[in-house]
């Protein structure tokens, strides 16, 4: 990262769950392959906790590397946590931000920031009810020292609110102390190598740009699954259940790339234009249209109340009310404790007029970009049975990246978005009208949630969902095929 100076990495929140299995590996691997110079990096962590620096650094090392290629990385790795100093402080003292802004000083200092910038990134890991104490605290005492040149930037998690309002409120907060451009809203579905892929494949290609519409594609169907409950994050969970998790942010904003309209050009912000535009087309959602699970033994955990109602599994169908996509339903779906762990977009094209092969019932064209594990991308096709016979069967043409881009490693989301956020450059990140454009879609729905009026149907652990959900998938016009 080429900017002179020093540059601060400030992570709030440093002992918590997010920092230790995200943030700081993250931080780590981009220090590993050469992107954050010793020269010029000092990393931060700031809790309440009363620990040492050499504690801190205990916390996290396990989660750095693994046994595979400790010994292989364990050079990079005292390297990289001699970099990292501890601060204690309640997030709302004054004291205690001035004793951050000191040891920030201290090193822009040590790296000659005389000579160049000063660069502050503040990653907020923590939860949104603390996001306005601390960034106040952070504008009132830690904020870059303006007459060294340099920036201050701020980074920020979901959730972002709870619901329009929350979300509005906690926007104003923040907007009244930073400028758009210093806030970073983090949806790390946005950092994942095939969703950042969907752009180049939709406007590369000839071949999908006169496909990419209602009269072709049937419906879209954008789905994650995960193979475990809410183990230890109970409590968490409960208050905000899996559209809040999962659909509000990660899949639709995975659906805003898949139905948005071509940018004018890849600056982030003619990108984020299109995509509120997608959100804002979005008409409200029926309660018939919407599927909610609660798995069997959710409520066993003690941070749960026992009426519980909050879904852990939705199958949600969004209409988008424009030329390109009018009638065609956009399936979001999300389960825990589901039977498998994958998420995938799946593209179903329409039949075929006058199928003369009556080949129909074998099922139709797919096209299925599949985000984890394994990313791949596959084209279901209905092709000639090898023989003497005149029989149809369906094949695929497959794209594995693991098969075509061997010895290639694919970036883990964090590692590219915080590259971003030093880099300056926002576009896999939400911006505020995007935010509240999001919002509008699912408060309405989840506040007949939260009031009991929409109810969750139990499950199994390991199982597809509720039934339910299949057959509005079926009423919605999604033709299951065969292995799905
Ligand atoms: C997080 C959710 O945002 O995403 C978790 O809070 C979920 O509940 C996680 O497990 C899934 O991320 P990934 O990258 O593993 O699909």
């Amino acid at each position: 990262v080429s900017e002179t100076g020093s540059l601060s990495i400030i992570v709030l929140g440093a002992s918590g769950d997010l920092a230790k299995k995200k943030t700081f590996p993250a931080l780590f691997n981009l220090f590993h392959q050469g992107f954050l110079s010793p020269d010029e990096v000092h990393i931060f962590g700031y809790a309440r906790s009363k620990i040492t620096d050499e504690e801190l650094r205990d916390k996290i090392r396990g989660y750095l590397v693994d046994e595979k290629n400790a010994s292989a990385k364990s050079d990079a790795l005292s390297k990289f946590l001699k970099l990292i100093k501890y601060v204690s402080g309640p997030y709302d003292s004054e004291e205690g931000f001035k004793r951050l802004d000191k040891a920030i000083s201290e090193h822009e200092i040590s790296k000659k920031t005389s000579e160049g910038s000063s660069r502050r990134l503040f990653y907020l890991a923590l939860p949104p009810s603390v996001y306005p104490p601390v960034s106040k605290m952070i504008k009132a005492w830690c904020t870059n020292k303006s007459d060294l040149g340099g920036w201050t930037r701020i980074v920020v998690e979901k959730p972002f609110g709870k619901d329009l309002e929350s979300a509005e409120q906690l926007s104003s907060q923040i907007g009244a102390l930073f400028e758009e451009p210093q806030i970073y809203r983090i949806d790390h579905y946005l950092g994942k190598e095939l969703v950042q892929n969907m752009l180049v494949l939709r406007f590369a290609n000839r071949l999908f740009l006169p496909l990419w519409n209602r009269d072709n594609i049937a419906n879209v169907q954008i789905v994650f699954r995960e193979d475990f409950g809410t183990e230890g994050r109970g409590g968490y969970f409960d208050e905000y259940g899996i559209i809040r998790d999962i659909i509000q942010n990660h899949l639709l904003q995975v659906l805003c790339l898949v139905a948005m309209e071509k940018p004018i050009s890849l600056k982030p912000e003619h990108i984020r234009d299109e995509k509120v535009k997608v959100l804002q087309s979005v008409i409200p959602i029926k309660d018939e249209e919407v599927v909610l699970g609660q798995y069997e033994g959710y409520r066993d955990d003690p941070t749960v109340p026992n009426d519980s109602n909050t879904p852990t599994f939705a199958t949600t169908i969004l209409r988008i009310d424009n030329e390109r996509w009018e009638g065609v339903p956009f399936i979001l779906k999300a389960g825990k404790a589901m039977s498998s762990k994958k998420a995938d977009i799946r593209i179903q094209f329409k039949d075929v007029p006058g199928d003369i092969f009556k080949c129909q019932n074998q099922g139709r064209n797919e096209f299925v970009i599949r985000l984890q594990p394994s990313e791949a991308m596959y084209m279901k096709l209905t092709v000639k049975q090898p023989g003497l016979e005149m029989q149809t069967v369906q094949s695929e043409l497959d794209l594995s990246y693991m098969q075509r881009y061997q010895g290639v490693s694919i970036p883990e989301a964090y590692e590219r978005l915080i590259l971003d956020t030093i880099r300056g450059d926002q576009q896999h990140f939400v911006r505020r009208d995007e935010l509240k454009a999001a919002w509008e879609i699912f408060t309405p729905l989840l506040h007949r949630i939260d009031k009991g009026e929409v109810k969750s149907i139990p499950y199994k652990q390991g199982s597809r969902g509720p039934a339910e959900a299949d057959q509005l998938l079926k009423k919605a016009g999604y033709m299951q095929t065969h292995g799905y």
